[in-house]
């Protein structure tokens, strides 16, 4: 069969960069708006690209090689974001978001490493049957555990659910009331099966790393809690994006020693060679 090749000048066709264009390590917003604001965060930033949902920032975190892209919303646009960032060379995705979590304990401007995500969106099953399991790479979740801890900040692990709908599909009344029988019980249902929160585009970006041999993993800020009804949008979003990028760096170091040892694989007994 001929395929056609979905590209412009070089550049892949939705987000409009190319080779050399961004960093092995990729940090996923969703918002476009968050792009400039984490690459405010590192010693050299530029931009790469806007096109669409899509706003690509490269730049340089504590000597490590570092990007940013907007998956927008959803799993549809997220499946496109890391579809065209892996034939630029990405191979390593931090999803950077906010979420909603279902327990008391989490509450506001906590942080959410995800282990795994419950498949709930429809992007991820145009690639595979629901069974394949969306997991996040243990490297990056370790990652993320180390540079939570290193810098002090409140984090919890476990397991998320991705939907593709921020209401009706989350257990949130639609317009007028609207909410059909399997959104009355979810919550419920998901907090019972010790799921911890609610976001929209991990399932895909776990769903399609593994499919293709990437590394993933997510971590979120808390800006609602469902036990409790609070919400305050931008809770925790700035202390999330400093451990997203401290884990890149760590994640780059751990590389490095693989590399030297010759290991495809960390393991927490390679910092003690
Ligand atoms: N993002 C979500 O998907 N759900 C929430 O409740 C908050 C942020």
């Amino acid at each position: 069969m001929l395929s056609e090749k979905p590209t412009v000048s070089g550049k892949q066709y939705h987000l409009m960069v190319g080779e050399g264009d961004v960093a092995r390590y990729v940090l996923l917003p969703g918002d476009p708006e968050r792009v400039p604001r984490i690459a405010k965060t590192w010693d050299k930033y530029w931009h790469v690209a806007t096109h669409r949902e899509y706003v690509t920032y490269t730049g340089e975190y504590r000597g490590v090689r570092i990007s940013a892209t907007s998956t927008g919303i959803g799993g549809p646009s997220t499946a496109i974001a890391i579809e065209e960032l892996l034939r630029v060379g990405a191979d390593t995705f931090i999803r950077v978001g906010t979420t909603g979590s279902l327990r008391r304990e989490i509450g506001i401007g906590d942080l959410v490493i995800s282990a795994a995500a419950v498949r709930l969106d429809g992007a991820s099953k145009a690639y595979i049957f629901p069974e394949y399991p969306a997991v996040a790479s243990y490297e990056v979740i370790l990652a993320l555990i180390e540079a939570a801890e290193s810098l002090g900040t409140r984090y919890h692990v476990g397991i998320t659910a991705s939907t593709d709908s921020f209401y009706v599909g989350q257990g949130r009344p639609g317009y007028k009331d609207y909410m059909p029988p399997w959104s009355k019980d979810l919550v419920k249902m998901l907090r019972d099966a010790n799921v911890v929160n609610f976001e929209m585009e991990a399932a895909t970006i776990f769903t399609l790393s593994n499919i293709y041999g990437a590394r993933a993993g997510a971590v979120c800020a808390v800006i609602a809690n469902r036990e409790t009804g609070e919400f305050i949008p931008d809770a925790g979003v700035d202390t999330m994006i400093r451990v997203a990028n401290e884990a890149v760096r760590i994640l780059s170091e751990w590389d490095s020693m693989k590399q030297r040892f010759g290991k495809n694989y960390f393991y927490p007994g390679i910092l003690r060679r």
